[in-house]
Formats: structure tokens, C-alpha cells, sequence
């Protein structure tokens, strides 16, 4: 028996969850239940990211203190989890006891082995809300391309990054007053000085997925910096032991204490089980000389790979744990192709969904689709359907509700003494290992086929021997028993198999089948004479209009007004900033415009009249749209990297007519083109069908 210590990444404490979020759950939950059938221990831990400007602000803007806030955010939280049936042995917080205990713990020893250091930092502060300001915190205009309203890290119309304190008039997004240039000391963790470290860790032991590896190489060749780990008062967090007096006080940056989150809340289900039979022994998975007695794997998104495999596995290190056996990194998620989309009603919170749909639904989805790969996934919602309904309903289900009907009515719900097809079903049990290891290596879309292969199998031979035609012939009745059995006995190892992925379906088979266990070794010991119950419909059929209201809900839903701001371990963060975790790290916040302020904008039909190179602006292409006015318009767009001004002329295009006029060096624009993607990578302006009339507003 191995001892697995799993976690799935930490929400923030500011927000609700969401589908994104929820591939990680739903993926971490079905390993966690799988390994737990294969008679493995293992203890999954999760808890509330609850530190960070972002939830201060948050508790600000509702009138309550962050203790208030992130209480109640936490009780969502866990409402929400464990509608989708995520069982997590504990679910902590990181604004906790023991968390604030190892945090200094770690920082002490890291301390005191001269891993960390001090550094002045010139940043930007508002005088007015007295605190230092995050690059989204701050706006003003590009340096490079002069366009107003750009945030502190870079422009959304010419691409170029910069720093806050290079945006001209700056302005605090949460005063509107004019930041000043402060100094103030900072503690960093010297990173660099666990390149040597952290290069073999990387490579050793399969801990990481090949591409992840291949990433942290380039990070390697990049060069390792050391990281910012402090942040002034105000705060909300834990105060750094043993700053000077003379100093504003100083606070662990979240990133900091989060990932410490993961030993805090096994520490607390260590003292919640001391002296019970489930007693956990904390230092038998921390400590460093039990690294290989026990094993750690942390489940996370792919947008905090550099928090999880450079500076934890650095920090353990340095302060004499362990590091974790496995970090594994999944994709974004997509709907219907896109990125999740308020407008379209695609952006669709779990409580929302749980409303209108079966939680199972989308674990079985989600499965299906899910590899050992850090590649996004599609939800797409006509596939969802057909999927659900043809696989777990047609398939699945039916093996057991053709053929319960006949034992219970005519056998009183015995099944056969002898097995009729010893053949398929050893070739089904046999299928039980591929299955196994299948989960166990994360491809649980190939798991899932395997399952949906053997449900095929006994749909086939069940057709085969048609026992609803055998019932109405004279003698036959130990062969409907036989053929009722097989199939009875088929679907409950299908039902061992699908155990992890649905849960309360299999836990209600289990009732029907009236049997105690579905462990994966229970699959060897085959029902004979033994008796059922009365079949009950296990599933139901996923119906069009439920995923209509769910989509139109989640329209309605995001328009409120007082709807909290969603945290994204997964789809809302800019996919742009993904290697740049320092930007990236406070990123935690969306915020949402009401219909009102979207119905302010108006887009229109723009015909592309002319479209040309802008002398001194490598980034700009300047267009002559016709929208339907006297006259032309002029705009400048930031997209000369992905586009020959030819390729754009005579395209119908959409123009953003009523965004104020703005002065740049090389003009007046009067209007936006709009694009998709992100300015560093690649934008494609969209286009429209040559039917569209010019002029004509997009609605
Ligand atoms: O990205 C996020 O949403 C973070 N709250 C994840 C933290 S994971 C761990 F390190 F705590
Ligand atoms: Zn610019």
C-alpha cells in the first residue's frame, strides 16, 4: 500500500467557482478515488487562497473585514465542491494557525541559511489610499504609442511592455488620484543560488510532464531571478518576523504562504485525526528523509507552473522538507471552442450549472476528455449532450435496465449459480488493469474508451441474444437467467470502473446490486447466486433546454451587479502573461460591467477604404474605414506585426464608433478595430462576411 498525500490548487478567497476551475477538482477528485480503489492510502488536501491585496480590496468594496470575507467566500467554496462531489479529506484555509507557523518556519530557515535578501524598490503609491500599487492597479498612457488608459504593465493597443513608472500620467484605478515614487525596502529569495538544484530536480524522477520540463528550460536559459516576497502595510496576510521598527511593516506577498497552504491544511487534519484509527503522521510526508517513503503530488493549472516547480520545490529545499513526488500541470478550459465567455453565456459559474444540470454530467465529460497532457480542453455543449446521453444513458445504463427487469420479475432478482460466459466476462475483468493503469498515468480519456469498449461488448451480446425474445419461447428460462446474469455481472464492473469518475451513480448501483464494495479488486469475484434489488433509473437523459437555461443563467447571472469578482486558477488570466509570474501573480480579479455599460458600446459594419504602414510606428497599421458616415474614419491599430496592410484592404471589418476620439503621436484615432488574441503573441482582426452593410451597428 503507498502513502499519497494529493492537492488540487488553492481558489482564491474573492470569487466563486467556475467550470475552469473545476477541470482541476474533477480531474484531482478521480485520481484521488481511483488510487483509493486500488487500496492505495491517500489524502487529498485543498483550502482558501485567502491573502492578497486583491481580497482586502474586496472585503473594502463590500463593507466587510477580510476575516468576513473570506468566511463566507470559503462556505461557497465548500457548498460547490462538494456538489460536484470533490472529496477532500480536509479543506483549510491559509489564513490559519498553522499556516502562519510554517510560513515563518520556512522563512526563518531560509533566513538564517542566507537565501534571502534586501533590496530598495521604487514603485508606485497612492497618496490617497496609502498603499503601494500593482501594475493593474495603476493606468495611464503608453510611452510608446501615446494611446490613454493602458495598464501599468502594458499597452493593449501597441503590445509594448513596460513598467508602471514608465506610464505617462498615472493615474490609481482606486482613487483616480496621481501616484507618487516611493522607496521602500523589500525581501527577496534568492532563487539563483537552487539553479543547480532545481535543474537536476527537474529532470529526475518523471516529476514533471515533458513539456513543463521543457519550459522550465527555457526558464533556465532565461536566466533565474530572485523574487519579491514582501509587500508593505496595508496588507492583508501575515506580517514578516523581525523586520525593522523603523520600516512600514512588512508582509509575506501570497504567493508566498499559498503553496504553504498545502502543508498547513494536512497539518490541521494531522491534529483533527491524532488518536483516531485514520491517526496521520505529519512528519512521515514532510519531513526531507521520508521523501521516498511517502509520496506528494500537487494537481495545478498550467498558468502556475513556475509558483510550483521553481520556487516551492526551492523553498522546500532550502528549509529541510521534502519536495513533492509529482507536480502535474493540466489546460485551460475551453467552450465551444472559445474561451469562456460572459457575453455568451459561456463563462458559467458551478453553482449555476449544478442548478440546472447533474454534476456527474460533466465529471463523465470531463473525463472523457482529460489526458496526462497540459492541453486545454472543449466543453463543447452539443457534444456534452450527445456524449452523456449516448455513452452513460444508451450505453451504460441500459445494459442494467434491459436486463433487471426479467431477474427481478422472474427470478425473484437471482442471478445465475454458473456463469454462462466465462470468456467475456475474464476478458472484461481482464480489461480492469488497462483501465487501472489508465487512471493511475492520468489518461483517463483512454480509460474511458476502455470502459465504453467493454459496455459495447455486452450491448452486443445482450442484441445477440435478444433474452426479451427468449423470455416468450417455451424452456428458455435458465437461459434468459444466464444471459440476464452475464450482463448484470458486466455492468457491475463497469460500475467498479466508473466508480471514481461518478460517484453517487455507482454508490446507487451499488444498492441495486446489493453488493458492499466497488474496489477495483472487487471485480474478480463474480455474482453467482446471488440476488438483486429492484432496478431504479440511474441516470437521465441530458435534455436540450436544460443547457439552454443554463447558458441564458449565466448571462443573467454575470450581469448583476453585485456578482463577486471570479478568481481564476485557469481562464481568466491573460493567457499572455503566463511565464511572467510577478505580473502575473496578483492577476486575481475580472472585473464585470453591467448590461448597461455594455449596451454603451457601439460597434458598426467598417468597410477598410485604405490601410498603411505608420512612419516611426513599428507596431501601428493606419485604416481609412467607412462606417457608414459622411465621412471616412481614421484609426490606428496596434497589429502591424501580424499583418501586410494589403491583406486587410476591401475586408469588412468591426469599428468601435463611439470610443472617444484619442491623440497619438502620429494622429487622431477615431475609433477601434477589433481583434482577437493577445497583443505579445499574435492578434487576428476580425472579419466579417462581404453581406454585412456597412454602418449597420453589431448587437
Ligand atoms: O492561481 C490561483 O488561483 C492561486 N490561488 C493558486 C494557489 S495554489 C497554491 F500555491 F496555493
Ligand atoms: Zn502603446
Amino acid at each position: 500500500m503507498r502513502e499519497i498525500l494529493v492537492t488540487s490548487a488553492l481558489p482564491y478567497a474573492n470569487g466563486y467557482i467556475h467550470l475552469g476551475h473545476l477541470v482541476e477538482y474533477i480531474q484531482t477528485d478521480i485520481w484521488v478515488r481511483a488510487m483509493k480503489a486500488q487500496g492505495h492510502q491517500v489524502t487529498y488536501v485543498c483550502a482558501d487562497d485567502a491573502h492578497g491585496t486583491a481580497i482586502m480590496l474586496k472585503a473594502e468594496a463590500n463593507g466587510v473585514t477580510p476575516e468576513e470575507q473570506i468566511a463566507s467566500v470559503k462556505a461557497s467554496h465548500e457548498a460547490d465542491f462538494s456538489k460536484f462531489l470533490i472529496n477532500f479529506d480536509n479543506y483549510h484555509s491559509t489564513h490559519s494557525e498553522e499556516n502562519k507557523e510554517f510560513s515563518e518556519l520556512i522563512y526563518r530557515r531560509l533566513s538564517s541559511a542566507g537565501h534571502i535578501s534586501t533590496k530598495d524598490v521604487e514603485q508606485l503609491f497612492d497618496p490617497e489610499k496609502q498603499l503601494f500599487l500593482a501594475d493593474r492597479f495603476v493606468k495611464g498612457t503608453c510611452p510608446e504609442c501615446d494611446s490613454p488608459d493602458q495598464y501599468g504593465d502594458n499597452c493593449e493597443v501597441c503590445g509594448t511592455t513596460y513598467n508602471a513608472t514608465e506610464l505617462k500620467n498615472p493615474q490609481s484605478t482606486l482613487s483616480g488620484s496621481t501616484p507618487v515614487l516611493k522607496t521602500s525596502k523589500h525581501y527577496f529569495f534568492n532563487l539563483p543560488e537552487f539553479e543547480q538544484f532545481l535543474k537536476d530536480w527537474t529532470r529526475s524522477d518523471n516529476r514533471l510532464q515533458t513539456s513543463v520540463a521543457n519550459k522550465l528550460q527555457e526558464w533556465f536559459e532565461a536566466g533565474l531571478a530572485t523574487w519579491d516576497i514582501s509587500r508593505d502595510a496595508p496588507y492583508f496576510g501575515f506580517q514578516i518576523p523581525d523586520t525593522p521598527s523603523d520600516e512600514p511593516d512588512k508582509y509575506f506577498y501570497v504567493w508566498l504562504d499559498a503553496p504553504v497552504g498545502y502543508m498547513a491544511s494536512f497539518k490541521n487534519l494531522c491534529d483533527k485525526r491524532a488518536g483516531t484509527e485514520q491517526a496521520l503522521d505529519f512528519d512521515r510526508y514532510w519531513a526531507q528523509e521520508n521523501e521516498h517513503k511517502t509520496e506528494v503530488y500537487h494537481f495545478i493549472g498550467k498558468d502556475i507552473v513556475y509558483f510550483h516547480a521553481l520556487f516551492w520545490p526551492a523553498m522546500l529545499a532550502g528549509s529541510e522538507y521534502r519536495t513533492p513526488t509529482g507536480v502535474f500541470a493540466h489546460g485551460f478550459l475551453m467552450v465551444n471552442g472559445e474561451k469562456m465567455s460572459k457575453s455568451r453565456g459561456t463563462f458559467i459559474k458551478a453553482e449555476t450549472y449544478a442548478e440546472h444540470l447533474h454534476p456527474e454530467y460533466l465529471r463523465y465529460y470531463f473525463a472523457s476528455k482529460l489526458s496526462d497532457k497540459v492541453e486545454d480542453i472543449n466543453l463543447d455543449l452539443e457534444d456534452f449532450m450527445q456524449k452523456v446521453n449516448s455513452d452513460l444513458v444508451g450505453k451504460v445504463v441500459n445494459i442494467a435496465s434491459r436486463s433487471a427487469g426479467f431477474l427481478v420479475k422472474k427470478y425473484d432478482g437471482m442471478l445465475s449459480e454458473v456463469c454462462a460466459e466465462p470468456e467475456l466476462l475474464e476478458d472484461i475483468t481482464k480489461t480492469g488493469d488497462e483501465i487501472a493503469a489508465a487512471y493511475e498515468n492520468r489518461e483517463f480519456s483512454r480509460a474511458m474508451r476502455l470502459i465504453m469498449q467493454c459496455a459495447d461488448k455486452a450491448n452486443e451480446y445482450i442484441d445477440e441474444k435478444k433474452p426479451w425474445s427468449l423470455a416468450k419461447q417455451e424452456g428458455t428460462e435458465q437461459e434468459v437467467q444466464d444471459v440476464c446474469s452475464v450482463a448484470i455481472n458486466i455492468f457491475r464492473q463497469l460500475m467498479v470502473y466508473l466508480a471514481p469518475v461518478l460517484p453517487e451513480l455507482t454508490n446507487n448501483a451499488k444498492a441495486f446490486l446489493n453488493i458492499d464494495s466497488l474496489d477495483f479488486a472487487s471485480r474478480n469475484q463474480w455474482l453467482l447466486g446471488h440476488k438483486i434489488n429492484k432496478f431504479k433509473p440511474l441516470m437521465q437523459r441530458i435534455e436540450e433546454k436544460d443547457i439552454e437555461a443554463m447558458v441564458e443563467d449565466s448571462k443573467a447571472s454575470l450581469a448583476q451587479v453585485d456578482a463577486p469578482a471570479p478568481t481564476a486558477i485557469t481562464n481568466s488570466k491573460p493567457a499572455a502573461k503566463n511565464a511572467a509570474p510577478e505580473a502575473n501573480a496578483d492577476a486575481e480579479q475580472t472585473d464585470y460591467i453591467g448590461i448597461d455599460d455594455f449596451a454603451k458600446v457601439e460597434m458598426k459594419v467598417a468597410h477598410v477604404l485604405a490601410c498603411n504602414h505608420v512612419e516611426g510606428a513599428d507596431k501601428l497599421l493606419q485604416f481609412t474605414l467607412d462606417v457608414g458616415e459622411d465621412k471616412p474614419r481614421n484609426v490606428f491599430s496596434g497589429i502591424r506585426k501580424f499583418y501586410e496592410p494589403e491583406q486587410l484592404v476591401n475586408k469588412k471589418v468591426v469599428c468601435v464608433t463611439n470610443l472617444a476620439p484619442r491623440k497619438m503621436k502620429f494622429g487622431i484615432s477615431e475609433g477601434m478595430v477589433l481583434s482577437t488574441g493577445e497583443p505579445k503573441t499574435g492578434l487576428t482582426v476580425v472579419t466579417l462576411p462581404d453581406t454585412c452593410v456597412v454602418g449597420d451597428v453589431l448587437a
